[in-house]
């Protein structure tokens, strides 16, 4: 399973894997490479239709630390397949990654989350009636209590005020999209404790967990979420304040990686 990525990085063993979310993919930058796999190259890697989601593996350190990026995710809603990370994820932890870190762009159930805001995501809810793992037998029983590693996420918010910058944590609701949540949907939601929301990243906290690894998630508000902030939404939205706060989420995802 693992053949295509390790006869491209003899001897590389990543030690966190990463995933970039909308328009987040900057972060590959920082990385020193070993080497970068097009997703189309690996067996089991989603095929991204999302512009911008790139499709790349990259492999390299992040000062003394070995990671690998995933730069660009497949959705639940490309396909209708909540496993579409399932072959990603787990060649990670074939890999040797003890950790994914997971970074998305989230709308904002709080006004005190205006766009441009982080998150760190604290626990999630997945009410979309979908699981990454039905259909899977071993192991399928996980226990979801403590999925974001609660040490990590200490770490993470210690990570952020020592680069002053300010980050919120939270619950992050998965919704299927592609469109966009009504808000009706909104405001259930609120009811239910969440504090984002978004079309990834729960799917592969459960994938994540599944295969042993610890999960710490960063959410970038890029909106209020649909009846909260009066404006209409859209992708375009999404990607113009993800660019514009990428080199803040780039530092605290460098920090933390370097210090990992
Ligand atoms: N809803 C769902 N996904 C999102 C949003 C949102 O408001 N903003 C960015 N991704």
């Amino acid at each position: 399973m693992i053949d295509a990525i390790t006869e491209r990085a003899t001897g590389f063993k990543p030690k966190v894997a990463l995933v970039l979310g909308s328009g987040l993919g900057d972060f590959a930058a920082d990385v020193k490479p070993v080497a970068t796999i097009p997703y189309a190259a690996l067996p089991g890697f989603p095929k991204t239709s999302v512009e911008s989601h790139a499709g790349k593996l990259v492999l390299g350190h992040v000062g003394p630390t070995p990671v690998a990026v995933l730069q660009g995710r497949g959705h639940y809603y490309e396909n209708g397949k909540a496993d579409v990370m399932a072959g990603a994820i787990r060649a990670m932890a074939e890999l040797g990654c003890e950790t994914l870190f997971q970074t998305n762009a989230a709308g904002s159930l709080r006004m005190d989350m205006p766009p441009g805001s982080l998150m760190a995501i604290s626990d999630h809810i997945n009410f979309t009636g979908v699981n990454p793992l039905f259909g899977t037998v071993r192991g399928r029983f996980v226990d979801m209590i403590g999925a974001y590693d609660p040490e990590l996420l200490k770490k993470l918010l210690a990570v952020a005020k020592d680069e002053d910058v300010l980050c919120h944590q939270g619950v992050y609701i998965w919704f299927s999209g592609p469109s966009f949540e009504t808000p009706a949907e909104i405001r259930a939601a609120r009811v239910l404790g969440a504090d984002a929301v978004g079309m990834s990243t729960a799917p592969e906290t459960i994938l994540a967990r599944h295969a042993g690894m610890k999960v710490v998630g960063l959410s970038l508000m890029t909106n209020y979420a649909a009846g909260l902030g009066g404006d209409t939404l859209g992708h375009e939205q999404t990607l113009a304040v993800a660019r514009e706060a990428s080199g803040k989420v780039c530092r605290v995802l460098r920090a933390f990686v370097e210090r990992y």
